[in-house]
């Protein structure tokens, strides 16, 4: 083969795509990736996942500097917020995670180009790079490129003054007050963020609940521990209009409760109000791909377009815009593509936000069982009786196992509370074995950690907990 001949190109190095490729190159197929950024590692390494945790952690050393660390009998004064240490540090993790994916490319040789990748036919791909324009043969081509994020007409992103996700992870100065639109992830993450550095936060949200789709009372529940953190939530309002001034935005909102009209100031204001798939320049007109009404392109159960030998993934396509949705859609394709079963469990993909305490869900809520009509059972355990808990000083929350009725099967996990993220990984186990409450309630948890929650919730399907 020439060097610009390949079993499989990739478009878009985010998870979705970079991890598709390795597997791909694993397998022995001839892979390159073209990425239009000049870092690889999409929307997740650079201005997504990994550079939001990293505020996180920082904000929450500031704020235990502050506040919890005299519980400890640890006495801090004078304690000091350097924003352009804090921001360097998120460069250097971003920098390093970038550089590993590099480094795994070399490894698994395969090969990135840089530019802006365009389908031309069902076996060639352009790539418009800085110095040109190069055609590449192919036999396979992944469509991986991703989502950007949802624009209001009126606040139109300056990454300053009205920033995206994008502008609040660099901010250069802490916003006195900073105003989001949206109560989900991003806003809810974010939102924890600049509050704890010592913004005045308010969100504004559509709807009557945090967190979309996620158990609701578990979010009731974290709306209160956030509002006594400080938060400020106007819920069920419609942001209508902006005056944008320098230093000043003006937004007015209208409730939907009983529609008045109000206004609120801000000196920052962060829409995070969804995210939509990212298509442009991609070519899908070229070879005739259609999108739904979301902008998502069609694909089969196979993750396969109309055309059997382009396939597409991660925010891309349907499903919820995870990165490990992506890694795990990636992984199918390079396999199928290798005449393998690849394959993708759409029933255990964890969802986390990362607030403090963290909220983990994976499986069915409720809400979900109640409308499909199928008898479960409710095993909850609070985080305030165990031990492990209470010595790290975060008894918030509980964790609560829902499991068929008849069966004892796991139906879903929804956790709030310390370490959730790490904690939801044992009820995604058990549930892609098809385990039972049962099965957790007598599996061996060590003692004390957070874990025995987990253990203490799948004891409590069956009403034997060791609750107080
Ligand atoms: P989201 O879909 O999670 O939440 C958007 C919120 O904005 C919803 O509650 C919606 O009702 C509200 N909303 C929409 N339009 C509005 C309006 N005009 N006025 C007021 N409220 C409005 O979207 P988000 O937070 O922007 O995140 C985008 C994507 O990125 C999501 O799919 C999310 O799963 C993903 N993400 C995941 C993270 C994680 O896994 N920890 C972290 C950050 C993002």
């Amino acid at each position: 083969m020439s060097s610009d001949q390949f079993d499989l190109v990739v478009i878009g190095a985010g998870p979705g795509g970079y991890t598709g490729a390795i597997r791909a190159a694993q397998l022995g197929l001839t892979t390159a990736i073209i990425e239009k950024d000049s870092t690889l590692g999409g929307t997740c390494l650079n201005v997504g996942c990994i550079p939001s945790k990293a505020l996180l952690e920082s904000s929450e050393h500031y704020e235990a500097a502050q506040e919890q660390l005299k519980d400890h009998g640890v006495e801090v004064s004078h304690v000091k917020l350097n924003l352009d240490t804090l921001m360097a540090r998120k460069n250097r993790i971003v920098g390093e995670l970038v550089g590993g994916v590099d480094y795994l490319m070399k490894k698994n040789n395969i090969t990135v180009f840089k530019g802006r990748g365009e389908v031309k036919s069902t076996s060639e791909v352009a790539v418009h790079a800085a110095d040109g324009i190069r055609t590449l043969k192919t036999k396979n081509i992944l469509l991986a490129t991703g989502s950007k994020a949802n624009q209001l007409p009126f606040l139109p992103y300056d990454e300053k003054q009205i920033v995206s996700s994008t502008g609040a992870l660099s901010l250069t100065q802490v916003p006195k007050k900073l105003v989001v639109i949206g109560a989900g992830v991003i806003g809810l993450e974010l939102g924890s963020v600049w509050n704890r550095l010592g913004s005045d936060v308010t969100i504004i949200e559509f709807t009557d609940k945090i967190c979309g789709a996620m158990d609701a009372k578990s979010c009731k529940k974290l709306q209160q521990i956030l509002k006594k953190q400080g938060l400020n939530f106007v819920m069920q309002a419609k942001v209508t209009s902006a005056d944008i001034k320098p230093g000043k935005v003006t937004l007015s909102y209208e409730s939907l409760k009983d529609g008045s009209s109000q206004n609120l100031e801000a000196d920052v204001v962060l829409v995070a109000t969804g995210r939509h798939p990212y298509s442009e320049g991609l070519g899908l007109e070229n070879i005739g791909l259609e999108k739904d009404q979301r902008g998502c392109v069609t694909i089969d159960d196979h993750f396969r377009t109309k055309h059997p030998n382009i396939y597409a993934v991660g925010d891309l396509v349907r499903g919820p815009m995870l990165a490990h949705k992506a890694e795990e859609e990636g992984v199918a394709v390079a396999e199928i593509i290798s005449g393998q079963f690849g394959h993708v469990n759409y029933e255990t993909v964890p969802g986390v936000v990362y607030t403090w305490p963290e909220f983990a869900s994976v499986g069915a809520t409720e809400e979900d069982l109640k409308n499909r009509k199928i008898d479960f059972k409710v095993g909850q355990f609070p985080f305030t009786a165990n031990g492990r808990a209470k010595a790290l000083g975060c008894t918030d929350g509980h964790v609560k196992i829902l499991a068929d009725k008849n069966t004892d099967r796991v139906l879903g996990v929804h956790i709030l509370g310390p370490r959730a993220s790490d904690l939801i990984a044992e009820a995604v186990v058990a549930m892609e074995f098809g385990g039972s409450a049962e099965d957790i309630a007598r599996s061996f948890h060590g003692h004390p950690t957070l874990s025995e929650v987990v253990r203490e919730a799948a004891l409590d399907v069956d009403k034997r907990s060791r609750q107080m």
